[in-house]
């Protein structure tokens, strides 16, 4: 099941965030978007996760339109992200953050729950088994019932994504899961994510660190001023030259472009000699 973008334009006011994008992202491959500050990728995680109304344009997942559903209506059509500001329950256990995502549907089961404990205690088991899960893929056992707020930055980012793995999603919105991690921190981050890659998920990462989304990304979009300038393989990417102007015009992400190829293969080294080693 493909999740299309069919002419998506989104505009604040007089200001066109998101002007005639056309794109489809498919199950089983990792696509990454990138473009400079103020591109429009946020905006376009924004749209698909029902955070921000489509001014015009269609979003669909298989046949399904799912712009114009409310948000809670496309999380439960398997779309689920991550903020590229961390938004967790910082009072809460790093399990409580997981299993709030179950609240929505079990609701409606609640009076089962009352008038049956055997199948609340199963339903509470099966809700943990998938929170210890996700948790596990991140190596967050070890903070399990700690307050979210008390873990180290770069566990905070990890769990943030733990918890939107831990339904299953079909499709896996990441905004800017880097932001502010360490090399290592990245680099774990990148085999972490790679793991992820199933034949029914689609993985949309937006990113600033060229080395991740050249080292992860099956295809990227570049979005530039609202517009797409250009997708392709990582290599296609960095070969081409509309790319680069737009990033020289801009910032200086055309050397992290540029360096990208030799710092991986710099680090893949790196990996291989630990690993012999
Ligand atoms: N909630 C909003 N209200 C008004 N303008 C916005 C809002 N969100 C984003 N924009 C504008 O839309 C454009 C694209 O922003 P954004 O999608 O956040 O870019 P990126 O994520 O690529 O940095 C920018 O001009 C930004 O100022
Ligand atoms: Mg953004």
């Amino acid at each position: 099941m493909n999740l299309v973008f069919e002419n998506l334009r989104k505009q604040y006011g007089s200001n066109v965030a998101i002007d005639d994008v056309s794109a489809v992202f498919e199950p089983g491959l990792i696509h990454g978007i990138i473009g400079p500050n103020g591109a429009g990728k946020s905006t376009l995680i924004n749209m698909t996760a029902g955070s921000y109304t489509v001014t015009s344009g269609r979003i669909l997942l298989g046949d399904r339109q799912i712009s114009g559903l409310k948000k809670y209506q496309i999380a439960g059509s398997g779309i689920a992200r991550t903020y590229q500001n961390i938004r967790l329950f910082d009072q809460m256990t790093v399990l409580d953050n997981l299993e709030v995502c179950y609240y929505a549907d079990d609701a409606g089961l609640a009076w089962k729950e009352v008038l049956w404990p055997p199948y609340a205690k199963s339903r509470e088991a099966e809700r943990h088994a998938q929170c210890r899960k996700a948790l596990a893929q991140f190596d967050l056992l070890p903070w399990i019932s700690e307050d979210a707020g008390s873990l180290p930055y770069g566990r905070q980012r990890m769990l943030e994504i733990a918890r939107a793995l831990v339904r299953d999603p079909s499709v896996l919105l990441l905004d800017e899961p880097a932001a502010g991690l360490n090399h290592a921190e990245t680099a774990e981050l990148t085999a972490r994510l790679r793991a992820l890659r199933a034949p029914h998920r689609i993985m949309i990462i937006v990113e600033h660190d060229m080395d991740l989304v050249m080292a992860l990304c099956d295809r990227i979009l570049v979005m530039h001023h609202g517009k797409l300038l250009f997708q392709g393989t990582p290599a296609e990417v960095q070969g081409n030259t509309e790319v680069q102007q737009a990033y020289l015009g801009t910032s200086n992400d055309i050397d992290e472009i540029k360096s990208a190829a030799q710092d991986r293969r710099a680090k893949l080294g790196l990996r291989a000699r630990q690993r012999s080693g």
